[in-house]
């Protein structure tokens, strides 16, 4: 039986049920003719690398890897690229012919295409706040900082956290004025401010001054009801603000093409999920 002559994928996380990624991958395989099968998985947390094994043994050719097991994927995969080194995590992950798991990061490309090439946001020279020191910041740092701007500052609730990520070499050395911080006020206005928190799980009151954001264009990494940052920013002044919508296709497109070595159009299926009207997409998160 040649059972690894059927393309088979996975998204592995806890809890899945939420995730989109089976559809996303399923309209890109459509419209490039690829024949594929990408299910959803839900692993017990302790039990990710056993998994992997196991899907990797049954002929699975690659896995998508979310929350809470990107760190996981990053310690149990044989290689990683430069961005899921920087960013300490993969969501990506491919099973070679001869059973090498290649572990990639695609979350961090997959913003700065949905910033630059979705949204027309020009980051050179810019300064860039980035809110929140987690798994979310640290992937997106490394693609910020070669992204031509001028400075950034990372702000965050703890601000230690901040600090120790912006002093590990790969972030230090990227030749971009850095500054770490609290919850507070900026010694100067930011030109873009990206929500990379977990505040918009809660229904806590939003932890941000107004002044962050009056002017800037502000980007929401959640998308759907945890898309506060966004839904607030657009109240409190913001430019333009949308949510993370954009990202989450962006980075499954970059996986795709990790995989299959093609890239899909990405727009169809962005407005396939946003619904009808995308018109109004930064201020109607789905
Ligand atoms: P993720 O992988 O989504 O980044 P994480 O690693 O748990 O998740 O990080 C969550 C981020 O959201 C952190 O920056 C956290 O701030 P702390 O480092 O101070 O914990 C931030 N965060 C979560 N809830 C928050 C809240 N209610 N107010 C402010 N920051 C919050």
């Amino acid at each position: 039986m040649h059972t690894a002559e059927i393309n088979r994928y996975l998204v592995v996380g806890n809890p899945i049920n939420h995730s989109r990624s089976p559809q996303i991958h399923h309209a890109f395989a459509k419209q490039l003719g690829d024949k594929i099968v990408y299910d959803k998985a839900e692993v017990e947390i302790g039990g990710f690398a056993q998994f992997a094994e196991q899907f990797k043994a049954g002929g699975g050719k690659g896995m998508n890897v979310t929350v809470p097991f990107k760190i996981d994927a990053y310690n149990y995969v044989d290689t990683v690229d430069e961005h899921a080194r920087a960013a300490a995590a993969v969501n990506t992950i491919k099973f070679s012919v001869e059973k090498q798991s290649h572990g990639f990061n695609t979350d961090g490309i997959g913003l700065l295409r949905d910033l630059s090439g979705r949204h027309g946001v020009d980051l050179q020279g810019k300064h860039v706040l980035l809110i929140g020191a987690g798994g979310a910041a640290q992937g997106a740092l490394l693609p910020l900082l070669q992204a031509g701007i001028r400075r950034l500052t990372l702000m965050n609730r703890t601000v230690e956290k901040a600090h120790l990520l912006l002093q590990q070499p790969v972030f230090r050395n990227a030749g971009v004025d850095t500054t770490a911080q609290a919850l507070n006020v900026l010694d100067e206005p930011a030109d873009v401010v990206v929500n990379a928190t977990s505040f918009g799980l809660s229904d806590e009151a939003i932890p941000l001054q107004q002044d962050l954001v009056s002017g800037a264009f502000c980007y929401d990494m959640s998308y759907g009801p945890a898309a506060r940052f966004c839904r607030w920013a657009d109240s409190a002044g913001a430019t333009i603000s949308v949510d993370g919508l954009g990202m989450l296709v962006e980075q499954a497109a970059q996986s795709y093409f990790i995989w299959h070595g093609h890239m899909p159009h990405t727009q169809p299926v962005y407005e396939q999920l946003r619904g009808a009207d995308t018109k109004d997409a930064h201020r109607l998160p789905v």
